[in-house]
This record gives C-alpha cells, structure tokens and sequence, in this order.
C-alpha cells in the first residue's frame, strides 16, 4: 500500500514538478546568459524574442535531465539543499558545454544564415558572428559558456528545490521505467517544438535583389541651404509598403551637398520631426567649424519645431579646406544611433580647384554610393531595437543611397565612386565580383598623395574611400559590388551591395588617374602626446575608464600646434571606430599596442579611423582655426550613445591670434594681429546692453534655459555668465571664445535651480533675477522678471 511514488506530497505529478523546474532551469539560465552576453536580451525582445524561445527550447533536454538527477529516489536521507542544488547546477553545466560548443557551430555553418541570425543585432551584435570559430575555440567558447550559465544554474535549483521541499520531505520521482519514458519522449517532444520555432520572423522581408535602380539623391549648390527635418515615406524595399522614417528634405540619404571649399556655406535646418523625437542637432562630418556650428551633442540644439543656421567656413588655416567626401548627420547625444538608423544622414561634398584640375570622372560619372544597412519588420518598417544594445546595431538588409541591392546602368569607361559607410555600426569589405582591382585615390579626408590599387577596402563606420573604377572592355558585363566581411556569413543577402550593369558603349572623356595625386598637408613636430584607450568599464563604453559628461574636458590643446595622439582598443571584440572633430589627422602608425608598423599607402590623412582589438592608431593632428569645445568618440553610434565620446578644448594661441572666423566677422580691427606678443586692447570693452534672446517665462527656461546675447570686449577672452534668482546662484556658464565680437551663450540651469525657480514660481507670479557677465576685467548686470 505504499505508492508515494511519481507523486509529490500535495497532489502534484512528479513528472509536473520536473518539467516546471526544468523549465526554470533552462530559460532562467538562458535569460542570465542574454544578459550577460550585453543586452541580447533587449534584441530578442525587439524581436519578438522567437529566437530566445527556440534557444530555451533547446536547453529544456538538458536541464530535464539534471532535474531528473536532482530528484532521483535516494535510500537514506535526503542530501542538504545546498549540495542537491550544486549537483543539479554541476550536472547542467557538464551537459551544456558540448551543447553550447554545437551551437556555435551551427551558428558558423548555417546555410540559412539570415533566418538564424536571430533579428536585429542578434548574434552579430555579439561581435562574434564577425568571424568563425575554429575548433579550438568552439569548444572553448561551449566551456566559458557553462561556466558561466553555473551560478545562475545553481541558484535557480536552490529556489525551486527549495519550493518543492515544501512540498515533500522526499522528493521522489516515477520508478525508473516510467522516468526513462518520460525523458526520452519530454525530449522529442521539446526538441520538435524547439525545431518549429519560427526564428526566420526577425529577419527582414525577402524581395528580388538588383531589381531597384540606384538613386542619386537631390543635389543642393548653393550657399544658403535649407534642410527641414520630418517624419516621411521612404520606399527602401523595392517590394511592399514605403518605410516611415526621419530625413532631411524627405529624402534618404538627404540631398547632396555640394560646394566649393574656401567660401561659406549657411545650412539653416528645421526641425519639423515628432515632438516625442526631441531636439536634434546636425554635424558636418569632416568639416572645421567653429563650436557653435558643429553639431554638438547636447548644446546648441534644434528644439522641436525650431530652426537653426550652422556655417561652414569651408577654410584651414586661411586657405580652403581640402576637397573631401564628407557627411552630414545628426549628433544628438545618448540618441544618435536611433536618429541616424531612422534617416538623418547625407553627404556633403566639397570640391577645389586642384582637385578638378586632374580631370578625374565626373558629373554622371562621379557617382556617391552611401551604404547602410538597416533591419525591417513584416511590414517593411525600421527595427531598431532597444537603445540599451549598446553593442551596435546590424541590419540584414543592404542600402546604397537608400535603396535594398540596387543595380546601377554604366557605360564601358571610368567612375569615380565615393564610398560612404554609413551604417551604425557594420564594416564592409568592398570588392568586385570579377576580382578587377579598384584605385582608390582618397580618404574621409580628400585625396591621397598617390593612388592606391586594391582588390578589397573595408571601411568601419563613417569611413569614406574615394575610388576609380574601370569598365572599359567590359561591355556586356554584370558586375557586382560584393561585401567580403558579410556578418551572416558567406552567400548571404548581406554579402551583396549592389550590380553593376555595364551596358553603355560611351566614350571616355576622363583622364587616367595619375600618379602623383596631392601631397599632404604639413604638420609641424608634435608638442605633446596624449593616449587615448578605447576601453570597457563597468560594463560601458568608455573613453580612458570615462563616459562621456559634456561637462568635462579631456584635453586643452593650444591653436597653431600639433599634437600626437594615440588611440588604442584596449577592449576584446569590438573594433571601434574613432572619429576626431575639427582637424583632419596624419597617420604616424598603425599596429598591435606596442608593435607600431608604418602607414599603409591608403591611409595617410584621416579623421575616421578603425581600430581593431588590441590595436594602436598613432596620429599627428595639427589644432588650425577654431577656439572651443570638440567631440573625439566612437563612430559606432551605439557606442557613442552608451558614452565612449569625450571633449577637448582647443585654446588659442599665446603668440598669434588665430584665424577669426570668416564667415561672422568681428567688428573692425579683426584679421591676423601680425607681431607676436600678446597687447592688450585698449578700447575692448564688454557690451553695454546685454540683451536676452529666449523667453524668459518659466516653462522655456525650465526646458532649454536662458539664452543671450553680448559682445565679447577682447580677444580669446573668458565669458562668464551666471543667473541668481533671489540671491542665489540657479545657473552658470563658462566660454572661452575665439575672438571679439558677439557672442550667443545659453545658461543651462542646474538641476537645484531648476527646482529652487519652480518653488519660487508655484507661490508668486513673477520672481526677480539677475544676469551676471563678467568678461575681461568686466562685470556687466541685468535685472529682470522671469514669469511664470
Ligand atoms: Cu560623424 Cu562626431 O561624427
Ligand atoms: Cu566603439
């Protein structure tokens, strides 16, 4: 009369209680395991998480089976808690590590490469889907994965063998027959389910590729430019509905910029988006401008609904920029990867006269190619998953000027092709299917000193290649413009980029590209060094251990010196992709931390730049023109919105006043002082009238703070400006400036006096403050209302 057996105490069926913590087991462990694994779990959310559902599936055998070895009869007393728990744990582990090794194999192998690369990010954002794995360290990869699942295994058994010993003294299982049944059948049963996971859900819709034409976007020339922001329908796929996104002038990529360098261009941008999108703020990637023009990521913002002129000088130390392929994109600090997924990028490309003079392919034959990849849902919209993916962002669709795999009708002579990766975070390796060598003739930072011939070039992130190709002889040709880094592997639909259909028997009216291109410019003996390590810090990316904080400076170089700077990827993985504002950079070296190798012929000026793991970029970066605050950072865009950006502050030069800016020029007595030596100025005086441009009611200050105007009295002067309301400080800001003249500044209240102006304002109407400039040696007072 004794049949406790494959019951449990309480009613429940032993086979029940198995399954359940099993079950914990499994995705407990594999939801730690996402976790861990940096925010996959946020992409398998985004993605409606079949493939964390199919992953858990997979494990469920396993932990059914150390559920089993938990539970199993025992003649004498029941083992501790603790020592059954870290049995189970243990035996869990032992069975993952083969299975984690087999997964990642099969991760490796799979033919069906997008379905399996689980949405948006997924494996690829993990970085390891970059490369295959060798055997070695396959097997490795299933050890380190076990160890790691061990301490989450172990304390998911403790709480559920804890819950169960509630239940019953002794947990006793079905007699063996009927285990062995309900082991082997569970584990079909689980492993059929496992297999009818529709995992394919997250990958982007299927369409025909090469069955779009390649789109050249608008181009603008003039020099007073207008970019309005909005939401708009963007027909990517060349099948389905048109994708809703975020552009500049409605178009994806925005309009073409295209001007002559040494002159001024105005580019007043609107930003019409969804208030919920929030402020924007628009960079010129490559461009030297003053603070105030480029596109900082939390100061000088276009507010909804509002509008705001950047200026381009378009000059280097008093004589043109070089002509370079450059870009435009918003910057908006912790939201930049969202802003650009969504559309806000296009190029913008400056041209000179030496340039021109080589009469290289143009007009129709000098053709921008901006490639992006983007991830869609069913209904052809942009997935972009959680902002917490700190990793990066993948797509498994491939774009060139904002159209999926397009072909491209050519005539049998040169091309000039400008490059653009503008991808989140993906490196392309370009090449060409029939192995044709392509010249690469320059960088992000215009032309190299001579060309350069290559069968593949990778370009990271904001990376741009200057490029000739030849069709000539190939009339009748397909050629197809191929990725050799594809993430999902080889043969896959993100291996392809677009097709070239040489159909056109044209004449050439171009010249061969010569062999000597342009010199590079010259950089006096660096004054200083300085490291920068691109590093991990408590699970952030982080600039030398630091997350961005636009209230701090990393560096103070001075105006007309160059200084040596070393960027280093201390981290494991990850390539990063660092970017400098403001000047152009000289590659010194390039190679393994400590083992610096000579440039390679085809990066010799720069300001984007990939380093790998364990790699060190050294370059000589000359400080021309502009007093202020710049940005280094990151180009992968979800690295820089975790925080791997940081500033420094150029200051001017003690000897010779620097460049004033061209296009806003001071009042009289501007322009190069000529001798050195520093003369103080007599007739500088800080401006009478300081006039307030913002509203100064309660709500706005609250929101973007109180902006001004005045006019600095000398040269390189500090601005200090502080607003006391009642008697206390409620905010403060500092701005060193370039040269005299008017000065825009907006205080920021901190965030006590954001809440002291609200507590003052929730009894009365109005409250009295006071603005306080000091410039120089002089102090100027405005008293006035701030209303509620
Ligand atoms: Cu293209 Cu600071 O960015
Ligand atoms: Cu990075």
């Amino acid at each position: 009369m004794h049949k406790p057996q494959g019951r449990i105490e309480g009613g429940w069926s032993a086979e029940a209680a198995i399954f359940l913590f099993a079950g914990l087991l499994a995705f407990g462990t594999l939801a730690w395991m996402e976790a861990l694994h940096v925010n996959v779990l946020a992409v398998e959310v985004a993605a409606g998480g079949s493939h964390f559902v199919r992953d858990g599936l997979l494990l469920l055998p396993l932990s059914l089976v150390a559920a089993l070895w938990a539970m199993r009869p025992r003649r004498r007393r029941a083992p501790g808690l603790l020592r059954a728990a870290a049995g189970t744990a243990i035996a869990f582990a032992v069975l993952l590590a083969p299975g984690a090794a087999a997964h990642t194999a099969l991760h490796d192998a799979d033919e069906a490469g997008v379905a399996h690369a689980d949405g948006p990010g997924g494996t690829a954002a993990l970085g390891m889907a970059q490369e295959s794995h060798g055997l070695a360290s396959t097997l490795l990869h299933g050890v380190t994965d076990a160890m790691l699942a061990l301490p989450m295994a172990f304390l998911l058994s403790l709480g559920a063998l804890a819950l169960l010993r509630r239940r019953s003294e002794r947990l006793v299982l079905p007699a063996a027959p009927r285990r062995r049944f309900v082991l082997t059948a569970s584990t079909l049963v689980v492993a059929g389910a496992a297999a009818m996971v529709p995992v394919s859900g997250a990958a982007s819709p299927d369409y025909p590729k090469f069955s779009a034409p390649l789109v050249i976007p608008a181009v603008l020339t003039g020099q007073n430019i207008n970019l309005t922001m909005a939401e708009t329908q963007e027909q990517l796929l060349p099948t389905g509905p048109p994708t809703t996104m975020w552009t500049y002038n409605g178009s994806f990529p925005g309009p073409i910029i295209r001007r002559p360098t040494g002159v001024p261009t105005n580019v007043t941008v609107t930003n019409n988006l969804p208030e919920s999108a929030g402020s924007m703020t628009t960079h010129h990637h490559g461009a030297q401008t003053t603070e105030d023009s480029d596109g900082q990521p939390s100061d000088y913002l276009i507010a909804p609904g509002a509008s705001k002129t950047y200026t381009y000088p378009g000059v280097d130390s008093g004589a043109p920029e070089r002509a370079a392929p450059q870009w435009y994109h918003d910057h908006r600090d912790m939201v930049t990867g969202r802003n650009v997924w969504m559309g806000l990028a296009g190029a913008f490309i400056y041209d000179d006269p030496v340039e021109q003079s080589l009469n290289l392919p143009k007009g129709e034959y000098d053709v921008p190619l901006m490639v992006a990849d983007r991830e869609f849902d069913a209904g052809n919209q942009l997935l972009y998953p959680s902002p917490l993916l700190s990793n990066g962002v993948f797509g498994d669709v491939i774009l060139v000027n904002g159209v999926a795999q397009p072909f491209h009708e050519v005539g049998d002579r040169r091309y000039r092709f400008r490059l653009y990766n503008i991808s989140n975070k993906r490196d392309y390796s370009f090449r060409l299917s029939n192995g044709q060598p392509i010249t690469q003739i320059g960088t992000d930072s215009g032309l190299l000193p001579e060309p350069v011939s290559r069968t593949t070039i990778r370009l990271g992130p904001a990376e741009r290649a200057d490029v000739v190709i030849d069709f000539a002889d190939r009339l009748g040709e397909n050629i197809v413009l191929e990725n050799a880094d594809a993430a999902f592997g080889p043969g896959e639909r993100d291996a392809v980029v677009m097709q070239f259909r040489v159909n056109q028997d044209v004449t050439d009216t171009s010249s061969p590209v010569p062999p000597a291109l342009r010199p590079l410019p010259a950089t006096g003996p660096p004054v200083t060094t300085r490291i920068w390590n691109f590093d991990r810090t408590n699970m952030k990316w982080t600039i030398n251990g630091a997350s961005f904080d636009p209230n701090r400076v990393d560096a103070r170089p001075t105006l007309g010196t160059t200084e040596r700077w070393v960027f280093r990827n201390t981290t494991g993985g990850q390539p990063h992709m660092v970017h400098v504002h403001l000047n152009d950079q000289k590659l010194v070296s390039r190679g393994p931390i400590g083992d610096p190798q000579p440039p390679p012929p085809h990066e010799r000026l720069k300001e984007t730049w990939h380093v790998a793991p364990g790699e060190e970029v050294v370059v000589d970066i000359p400080f021309s023109d502009y007093v202020g605050k710049f940005v280094i950072h990151c180009h992968v865009l979800e690295h820089e919105d975790d925080g791997m950006m940081t500033q420094f502050q150029t200051l001017p030069s003690p000897s010779a006043p620097p460049h004033p800016p061209p296009a806003t020029p001071g009042p009289a007595g501007g322009g190069p002082a000529g001798g050195t030596g520093s003369t103080s100025k007599p007739a500088d005086r800080l401006s009478r009238r300081i006039r307030i441009l913002s509203s100064t009611r309660l709500r706005p200050i609250l929101r973007r703070g109180l902006r001004f105007e005045a006019a600095a009295p000398v040269n390189r002067a500090t601005l200090r400006a502080s607003l006391s309301v009642k008697g206390r400080r409620v905010a403060s800001v500092r701005r060193t400036r370039l040269s005299r003249g008017r000065v825009r500044v907006t205080l920021k209240l901190s965030r006590r006096g954001k809440a002291r102006l609200r507590r003052l304002l929730s009894v009365r109407r109005r409250v009295g403050a006071q603005l306080k400039v000091t410039a120089g040696a002089e102090t100027r007072r405005l008293r006035f209302t701030i209303r509620r």
